[in-house]
């Protein structure tokens, strides 16, 4: 079973999605983190991150792995590296958008995503496109949002509490500006699949989200 969680930045839907996994003990795949590792190494490579072909020849020579959870923790390598703090960075957040809105990058690792249904048949995939795009025909598709300041907020406190000094106006400019890149792009935009359910996490706990998701899948076994 391919669950698929989509969503904008900040939303909850990383947490949700991994808690998720977990409970179902489901491969989890998180999408954004490939963005990020391919940006990351655009960065440490010094490359010019307008230059198309160079982004796209890197995203196609790179390997990039998803380690299996370990309660909710994970690791995330490419090319043999540990990048799992390093693809959080203010750096490569500021930097990510440009990247991932390239075809030809995004291509390659739709590629990569597709792949590993053929290892894992049951996965929770997490990321901006994976019910329009990437797993068209998932299972269950979710959409998960929330309002731009409560995601700033939420934002916010986990920079804060990771040591980067930054404040919450900046925070939630960024959010607003990403969103913008992501959702105007001509190819993989994030949009909410049409049979995808909405689920608002405005005002709601990250529990009673993933047990609002865990019977939305428990409906769909019952029915087949
Ligand atoms: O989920 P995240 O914030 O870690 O994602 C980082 C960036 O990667 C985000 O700005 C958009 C991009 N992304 C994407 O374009 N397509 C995906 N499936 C997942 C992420």
């Amino acid at each position: 079973m391919i669950i698929a969680i989509d969503g904008p930045a900040a939303s909850g839907k990383s947490t949700v999605a991994k808690e998720v996994a977990k409970r179902l003990g489901y491969k989890y795949i998180d999408t954004g983190a490939m963005y990020r590792a391919v940006t990351w190494k655009a960065l440490k490579e010094k490359l010019d991150i307008t230059n198309e072909d160079a982004l796209v020849a890197l995203a196609r020579g790179s390997n990039i792995e998803i380690s299996d959870l370990k309660n909710t923790h994970y690791t995330v390598t490419i090319d043999g590296e540990d990048v799992t703090e390093a693809i959080r960075s203010p750096k490569v957040s500021a930097a990510v958008s440009t990247v991932s809105k390239v075809p030809g990058v995004r291509n390659a690792l739709v590629k990569k995503q597709r792949s590993y249904a053929d290892y894992y048949p049951n996965m929770v995939v997490e990321g901006r496109d994976i019910g329009t795009v990437v797993f068209p025909d998932a299972d269950i598709k979710i959409f998960i949002t929330a309002s731009p300041m409560e995601r700033a907020r939420r934002r916010y406190r986990e920079l804060k509490e990771k040591g980067h000094k930054i404040d919450l106006s900046t925070v939630e400019r960024d959010i607003i500006t990403r969103d913008k890149i992501d959702s105007t792009r001509p190819v993989g935009p994030l949009t909410k699949a049409p049979d995808a359910h909405l689920i608002d996490t405005t005002n709601k706990t990250i529990g009673q989200v993933v047990q609002q998701i865990i019977d939305l899948i428990k409906k769909q076994l019952v029915s087949g």
